[in-house]
């Protein structure tokens, strides 16, 4: 059997991955060995009594800035956990936006080391000195980076293989094929006065592939324009 993906999440809140990783898709893909996900405490890796991981800004300004020094050595300790040295993987709003593709390509890796920022950010020397691919989920700031971990994950893992049955495959998915996905129907016929659309019934797989084709390129011109640039 392959070796499952490994994917090393360094946080200050671990207890905040505990129910989003036991749930669903992401507990399954565990208890079948295609994913390991394993969460290391920054905090464990502090050397101050107090277990400080942040401080001020040099130059002033409001807030808190973690401190390289906890980052550092939980980085170094982690890695050596596993021979892959993995993919690198900061959370910041600073970041390329996460899209689909991205997912696809971080499906494709043996290992993913990820690390979430808190507070008003990383010591620049984070991003400069551990290297690796700084990832936003979108364009608003959230008060960490777990939350965007879990949204990383979650879309990634899906994607690997043994993870969804035949039946729900990925390849369908919105923006898979650059189109968001069409209008699906299940029981009953009638719902509160409206109906499946008949072409659903027919039972003809050449109109029902042809109108939902269609459905879905009005449904992005629609809500998602940008998709359909340059095409
Ligand atoms: N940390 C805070 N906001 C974030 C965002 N939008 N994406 C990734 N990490 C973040």
């Amino acid at each position: 059997m392959k070796k499952p993906m490994r994917i090393d999440i360094l946080t200050l809140f671990p207890q905040m991955f505990e129910s989003p990783l036991n749930c669903s898709i992401l507990k399954r893909a565990q208890d079948n060995g295609v994913v390991e996900i394993v969460l290391t405490d920054i905090r464990e890796f502090t050397t101050n009594s107090y277990r400080k991981v942040d401080d001020k800004p040099y130059g002033g300004g409001p807030g808190m800035v973690m401190m390289p020094g906890p980052v550092f050595d939980c980085f170094e300790h982690v890695r050596k956990l596993s021979k892959s040295k993995g993919r690198v993987i900061l959370l910041t709003p600073q970041g390329e936006k996460f899209n689909q593709k991205k997912a696809i390509e971080l499906s494709g890796a043996t290992r993913l080391i990820m690390i979430c920022g808190r507070y008003e950010g990383f010591d620049e020397r984070i991003r400069v000195g551990l290297g690796g691919e700084q990832v936003s989920i979108g364009d608003y700031v959230l008060s960490g980076g777990e939350l965007a971990a879990m949204v990383v994950v979650e879309a990634v893992v899906r994607l690997l293989p043994g993870v969804l049955g035949d039946e729900d495959s990925a390849s369908e998915d919105s923006f898979t094929k650059g189109l968001l996905e069409y209008p699906q129907y299940t029981r009953p016929e009638v719902f509160r006065d409206m109906k499946v659309p008949g072409v659903l019934l027919s039972g003809d797989h050449e109109r029902i592939a042809k109108w939902r084709q269609q459905q879905a390129i009005e449904r992005t011109k629609k809500n998602r324009p940008d998709l359909l640039q340059g095409k």
